[in-house]
């Protein structure tokens, strides 16, 4: 297959920007998304808008517009007009929108999918830009597959030695058909207060910290709603340290930064709702041998889950051990320009702007060599 055409190379890249999507975190793309669309350099890229609404249609939209928005400050607009599909086979290295009612047709050279959650950040969008032989930004396949499901991806992490919060998962069918067995496997296995997670969705939504049995019951039933499996882990008594790892072959560390929720724990209301809910502190205030620690293994924790682009790799730092957990790696973190991953590689020197340049130039690496792979 040749590599992407000559014209391309002179003209301007066109970069598909993916926002909205089907998870429960559309809202917060839509914010991430307005930032990214600002910042990518109009000198080098033609910005193509493409919102996806909460039902999984896809808009190109005439031009990106960023609109105020009571929780979340900027927003991206998302207008639903035309009814376009999506070409995944007309020519390699571009994907293709198509709208039917208008006949216009807008081609594609680099999707940056701004998407968090399920259809975005957990493979299905990878598998489709795979399809397409497109390059796209952020983690591929596997990767995000991995990266969404906690059970998963904590099975690879303590194989390749990485220390991960004891747990326990149980099926909606288990729950169902045995509910005192998850229970006392919870009580016998692990220690209250105890974390009940969905298996499989971000920003703490279905999460709940309980300390009774009473509760967690509760608190399983609760999480059951946003997904077929759960997990209860014991709760840690922890500060909250984050590092951004980007790059393919060669992942680099950034230096780190620290979550100070003002609330029992991180939950969806820090996150988003509360303004006062969490404060961010850049550098994190750590010793330097524990910070060179931790950023070692927020390496080791990419690479154990095939990390490739990049992710937001979370750690506890046990405040009775002073061990530390590796929690989790989000493969497509909040990107907003004040959110934890653009700020940590500001403070580590990469300004937001060319960090997306990076990323769109790591897509397009990673994109040649898998070109330059024999398929037949
Ligand atoms: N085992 C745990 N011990 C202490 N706090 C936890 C634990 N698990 C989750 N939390 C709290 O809940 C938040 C969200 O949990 P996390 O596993 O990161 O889910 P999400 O993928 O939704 O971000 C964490 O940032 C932390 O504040
Ligand atoms: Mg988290």
């Amino acid at each position: 297959m040749k590599p992407p055409g000559k014209t391309r190379q002179s003209s301007r890249l066109k970069i598909g920007v993916l926002y909205g999507g089907r998870s429960g975190e559309h809202d917060v793309s839509l914010c991430s998304a307005a930032s990214v669309a600002a910042a990518l350099d109009p000198k080098k890229y033609d910005i193509v808008a493409v919102g996806i609404d909460r039902d999984g249609r896809w808009y190109v939209q005439d031009r990106p517009v960023i609109v105020a928005d009571k929780a979340f400050g900027r927003v991206l607009a998302l207008q639903k007009k035309g009814t376009w599909l999506v070409n995944h086979f007309e020519e390699g290295s571009r994907l293709f929108v198509y709208d039917i009612a208008s006949g216009k047709k807008v081609a594609l050279d680099v999707i940056f999918p701004v998407l968090h959650g399920t259809y975005g950040e957990d493979g299905t969008l990878q598998g489709l830009l795979e399809l397409a032989c497109v390059p796209y930004v952020g983690v591929d396949v596997a990767g995000a597959a991995v990266g969404m499901d906690k059970d998963l991806a904590k099975r690879l992490l303590a194989q390749a030695g990485i220390p991960v919060v004891p747990w326990i998962t149980a099926s909606r069918f288990a729950w169902g058909s045995r509910p005192a067995a998850v229970l006392r496997r919870a009580q016998k296995e692990l220690c209250p207060p105890w974390f009940v997670k969905p298996l499989r969705t971000g920003s703490s939504v279905g999460i709940r910290k309980v300390k009774t049995k009473k509760d967690l019951a509760c608190a399983i039933d609760y999480a059951l709603q946003f997904d077929t499996g759960i997990m209860i882990e014991t709760g840690i008594d922890c500060r909250e340290i984050e590092c951004a790892v980007l790059g393919n072959d060669e992942p680099q560390a950034s230096v780190l930064g620290e979550i100070l929720p003002a609330h029992e724990f991180y939950s969806y209301e820090a996150k988003y709702l509360d303004p006062e809910g969490a404060k961010m502190r850049i550098p994190a205030k750590l010793p330097a041998r524990l910070a060179a620690a931790i950023r070692a293994c927020a390496v080791a924790g990419f690479r154990a889950l095939n990390g490739n682009s990049m992710a937001r790799v979370d750690f506890f730092l046990d405040r009775k051990t002073g061990g530390f957990y590796l929690n989790e790696i989000n493969t497509l973190p909040g990107f907003t320009s004040i959110s934890m991953y653009p700020k940590l590689w500001e403070a580590t020197g990469l300004p937001y702007r060319k960090l997306l340049d990076r990323l769109i130039q790591l897509a397009l690496l990673r994109h040649r060599e898998k070109m330059a792979v024999q398929t037949a």
